[in-house]
């Protein structure tokens, strides 16, 4: 098939689709940027102590739970991040789950936790003051290193890094074991800003006054904060916070827990299987986005920060939901999940004919060596079929009639646009889901740089999926569909 026959294959399908889902692509003016990732928890209480950029904001998800009433149970988020699904359903009554896999997303929310159950906040603000006013770390020359892993090495400037292992040191004499994590948890937050790195999405990129310098265009990653001054302002944050913690809606943002929350720290592909006797009564999550982005790099101070060393690092990336061109696919699936339903999964992801349409394409741009990395069409492969073993063994424990509301942006390879919306949307309705609506940002993202030269400012959608695990009724009939599915 030429290019051009392929193309208007993907485009022919890729309409089919958007007729399908005509009635329930909805644009929602109201569901700004802002308001859909972190940045509107810049300025929230305990939000705004570590920047998980991925992390999407607590207004989005308390306007959410509001808006598809979502009053009681259990919810899940089987990507929990930073958490930000579980704290807001907690303060609003509910009991959440979260499953995640990268450890410094578990910090984030064993420490906020452990924070929200404190029984005496004022008690635990009134520890970390005086241990900042004190700061003895600033007189002691420390004996430990910070354990760098490969890719980390030469990432603080001496100074700041010799005061960061005697802050730890200092840390580490502190008796009460909540003081002493919240402390060190502190220090973690500050890696970045100490550093001469900057989070980029696929990497850390790194500044021209780093030894490593940065390769190709240099970058100026402007201030680069000394420790002390750093972990000085993340303190006296922390207290701040501790003794005024109302969040933009009043509420007490690191207020008492109202319902249970229980994090299982692990990839939901081995976790969910298990979870099959638990019921929830909506699913509310951003996975990764097929978009290349490597949580493993990016997150690499942190994780070197928590003990992960080079070897275990490797393991973690491959882990991952594949979203990256490193990922190889995962071998251990048929140990993880049930044979049917792997089947199933599989049937439905490889008769997606839209996806189809754009792995043919992009199959035949990698053999005639067009490609600028030949991982990609594997990744995007992979990305389908783990996602919806996801969406398959959720609904396995999701109640009849439960929502399950998904944020996640659509990308493009090879100049085709891929409606990661639509695709998995067709593929969740063989799972047994009804599809609500697809919500579109006003404003959708713009391209890689890698992809803007050869297709100017052309938008990607950014959406919020809500689909509704079907009633009996239903059910029973996409049980009759896939049965007949397995026997096409
Ligand atoms: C877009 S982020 C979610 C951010 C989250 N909504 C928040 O508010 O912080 C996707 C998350 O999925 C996690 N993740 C990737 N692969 C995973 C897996 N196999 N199992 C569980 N979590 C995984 C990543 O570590 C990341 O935290």
């Amino acid at each position: 098939m030429t290019d051009v026959a392929a193309v208007e294959r993907i485009g022919d399908e890729i309409s089919a689709l958007e007729g399908e889902f005509n009635r329930q692509i909805q644009i929602r003016p109201e569901l700004s940027r802002k308001l859909v990732s972190f940045q509107a928890n810049k300025e929230i209480p305990g939000y705004r102590w570590f920047r998980y950029k991925e992390g999407f904001s607590a207004p989005l998800i308390e306007r959410i739970i509001v808006d598809l009433e979502i009053t009681k149970g259990r919810v899940l988020d089987p990507f929990a991040g930073s958490g930000v699904t579980l704290f807001v359903g907690c303060s609003k009554g509910l009991d959440a789950t979260g499953i995640e896999l990268l450890p410094v997303g578990c910090e984030l929310i064993r420490v906020r936790k452990a924070v929200m159950q404190a029984a005496d906040k004022a008690a635990l603000a009134g520890a970390v003051t005086k241990f900042r006013k004190l700061a003895h770390w600033k007189d002691l020359a420390p004996k430990s290193v910070f354990p760098h892993v490969r890719i980390t090495e030469g990432a603080f400037p001496p100074v700041s890094e010799r005061k960061l292992c005697a802050y730890l040191e200092d840390v580490d004499e502190v008796d009460d074991p909540l003081v002493k994590s919240l402390l060190r948890f502190a220090a973690m937050c500050v890696l970045e800003e100490i550093s001469f790195t900057r989070k980029d999405g696929q990497y850390l990129r790194w500044d021209y006054r780093s030894p490593r310098g940065n390769g190709g265009r240099p970058f100026d990653k402007g201030t680069i904060k000394p420790f002390d001054d750093a972990i000085d302002h993340k303190l006296a944050q922390i207290v701040d916070d501790l003794s005024n913690s109302a969040d933009l809606f009043g509420n007490s943002a690191l207020g008492s827990l109202n319902g249970n929350l229980d994090l299982f720290e692990g990839s939901c592909l081995s976790v969910l299987p298990k979870l099959h006797g638990l019921e929830f009564d909506a699913v509310i999550t951003s996975p990764p986005y097929c978009n290349r982005y490597d949580y493993t790099r990016t997150y690499a101070l942190e994780l070197a920060f928590l003990g992960i060393a080079n070897e275990p690092l490797k393991t973690l990336r491959q882990t991952m939901l594949t979203c990256t061109v490193e990922n190889r696919p995962k071998t251990d699936l048929d140990s993880q999940i049930s044979a049917e339903l792997l089947q199933r999964v599989r049937h439905a992801v490889s008769q997606q004919s839209a996806l189809n349409a754009i792995l043919d394409y992009i199959d035949d741009r990698k053999s005639g060596g067009l490609l600028n990395n030949n991982g990609i069409p594997r990744m995007i492969r992979n990305y389908f079929l783990e996602l919806s073993i996801v969406v398959a063994e959720i609904g396995e424990s999701l109640k009849p009639g439960a929502p399950f509301v998904m944020i996640n942006d659509n990308v493009r390879y090879e100049g085709v646009e891929v409606p990661v919306d639509l695709i998995l949307s067709d593929i969740a309705k063989a799972f047994g889901y009804d599809v609500d609506a697809i919500w579109v940002l006003p404003v959708g993202k713009g391209n890689s740089s890698q992809q803007m030269g050869a297709h100017g400012r052309e938008e990607l959608r950014k959406c919020v999926y809500v689909w509704r695990k079907a009633k009996a009724r239903s059910a029973k009939k996409s049980k009759r569909e896939s049965a007949l599915q397995k026997s096409g």
